[in-house]
């Protein structure tokens, strides 16, 4: 069994985020999730509030554990003795994002590999802001995110 660090802002984790994670468990067999901030947003959930929606998402699942940090991602994953940070594209749209960061990450840290899962066709087009806009206008996620979340949505949005 080897590891990987998944890290994300996961504000909300959504159905998306699931499939890649329980995905990544198959291969890996032990799943760090890792729910850090990025400086260029600004978040609806707090860091804790994240990792509770997370959990209860993950309740089932095995070999999946979540944390916070608010340190480099490398750091977490030399943390955890990990070598290896996954992280999930959907569109061509993200790559140029996503190799800046691969990059940066491996210049910080040699030994770390980052390594990309592409998202399942249906849920290619889902993001976390596209769900917390649905909810803000009172619409239904329940297709988007898991049930627990649907109900925390439920509070932010209009009633
Ligand atoms: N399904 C659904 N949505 C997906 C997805 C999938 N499979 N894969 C990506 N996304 C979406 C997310 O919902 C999110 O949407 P949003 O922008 O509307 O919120 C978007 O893709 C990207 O989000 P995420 O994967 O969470 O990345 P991020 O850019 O928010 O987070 C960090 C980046 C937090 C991982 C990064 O800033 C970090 O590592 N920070 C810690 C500090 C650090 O080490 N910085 C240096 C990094 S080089």
């Amino acid at each position: 069994m080897s590891s990987v660090l998944y890290p994300g802002s996961f504000d909300p984790v959504t159905n998306g985020h699931i499939d890649v994670i329980l995905r990544l468990q198959k291969i890996f067999g032990r799943v760090v999730v890792l729910v850090a901030d990025s400086p260029r947003k600004q978040y609806w959930f707090t860091s804790a509030e994240r990792v509770k929606l997370l959990q209860a998402a993950l309740a089932q699942a095995t070999g999946v554990e979540v944390v916070a940090s608010d340190d480099l991602t490398v750091n977490v994953a030399q943390k955890y003795g990990i070598q290896v940070i996954a992280r999930s594209a959907r569109t061509v749209a993200d790559w140029e994002y996503e190799y800046a960061m691969a990059d940066a990450n491996k210049k910080l840290a040699p030994q770390i590999e980052t390594v990309f899962v592409m998202a399942d066709a249906h849920n290619s087009f889902i993001s976390s802001s596209l769900v917390r806009e649905v909810a803000l206008y009172g619409g239904d996620t329940s297709q988007f995110v898991p049930a627990n979340v649907v109900q925390e949505l439920k509070k932010r949005g209009k009633k």
